[in-house]
């Protein structure tokens, strides 16, 4: 179990605050909505541009942070369906830093035997960025120490449409009868289908909104709600994001009194 108050935990080192994390309690998925990049750039009186391209230096901690700790599952949010409401340079500027990242990372991703995916309709994107994301997606696709999926065009609405349509499809072709329906089958017609749900989102930038991510998925994550900008959020805030969970008692809709006659699931995973 995790030690110390928030402010004691915040002077410790990384390596300490890692060393006081109860393994047993680590999130197996965690979900994290990047916000904040354009506030980043503008309080340094930098183009939105640049407060984008420093948040991949904190995504690549991220990436490391999980595989280090093994946590299998990490999901970001890059963007959503709302963001091509965005002006068009940003837009274009934001598909050519994607299609340059890729094109950056692969031979790291490798390296980290982290599996890449992109969830979301991915094939509105620009050609050449939608190619590096088939590409990535391929090379990596035999790796499973880190599931890295990436949210591109997504929107948790459109998920659910999505995979209700599919569903529906089956039920006409008739290999589903509509009593079969329940929550494991439609999870099963969902983009992340094959990773447990996140047991923890994280959103930086002090906004305390799901925006259309994972609408599904999040029903039972702990949330943490952090002020930090996501170019500023390092391996040192996800760590103390870290403790923060390990505080939590998930209770899934049991009692304490419950819980106490198995406090080793005090973080633990949801029940049947
Ligand atoms: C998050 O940062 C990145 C994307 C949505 C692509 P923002 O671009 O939303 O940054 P703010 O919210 O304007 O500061
Ligand atoms: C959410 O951030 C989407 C991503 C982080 C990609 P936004 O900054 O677009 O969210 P809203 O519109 O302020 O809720
Ligand atoms: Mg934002």
């Amino acid at each position: 179990m995790t030690k110390g108050t928030a402010t004691e935990l915040e002077h410790l080192s990384d390596g300490e605050l890692q060393a006081l994390l109860a393994p047993d309690l680590l999130p197996h998925h965690i979900a994290i909505i990047m916000d904040g990049n354009g506030r980043w750039a503008a309080q340094r009186g930098l183009p939105r541009m640049a407060g984008h391209t420093e948040g991949i230096k904190s995504v690549r901690d991220m990436i490391d942070l999980c595989r280090d700790l093994g946590i299998k599952a990490l999901t970001i949010y890059a963007f959503s369906q709302e963001n091509w409401k965005r002006p068009a340079a940003e837009i274009n500027a934001l598909m050519l830093l994607l299609e340059r990242y890729l094109q950056m990372e692969l031979e790291a991703l490798i390296e980290k035997e982290t599996r890449f995916r992109a969830i979301g309709r991915v094939t509105t994107l620009p050609e050449s960025a939608l190619a590096w994301v088939r590409k990535v997606e391929r090379e990596t696709a035999h790796f499973d120490r880190l599931n890295l999926t990436v949210a591109l065009s997504y929107g948790g609405r459109s998920e659910i449409v999505d995979a209700v349509r599919r569903l529906a499809e089956d039920v006409h072709a008739g290999t589903v009868t509509p009593d079969r329906i329940d929550e494991d089958l439609l999870e099963g017609y969902l983009s992340t289908h094959g990773l447990p749900d996140p047991d923890l989102l994280i959103r930086t930038s002090g906004e305390t909104r799901i925006s259309n991510f994972l609408l599904w998925q999040l029903a039972y994550t702990e949330m943490y709600f952090t002020p930090t900008l996501w170019p500023d959020f390092r391996r040192h805030d996800a760590l103390l994001a870290l403790h923060d969970y390990q505080r939590r008692e998930r209770r899934f809709g049991q009692t304490r009194d419950q819980l106490s006659d198995h406090p080793d699931e005090r973080v633990g995973k949801r029940s049947a």
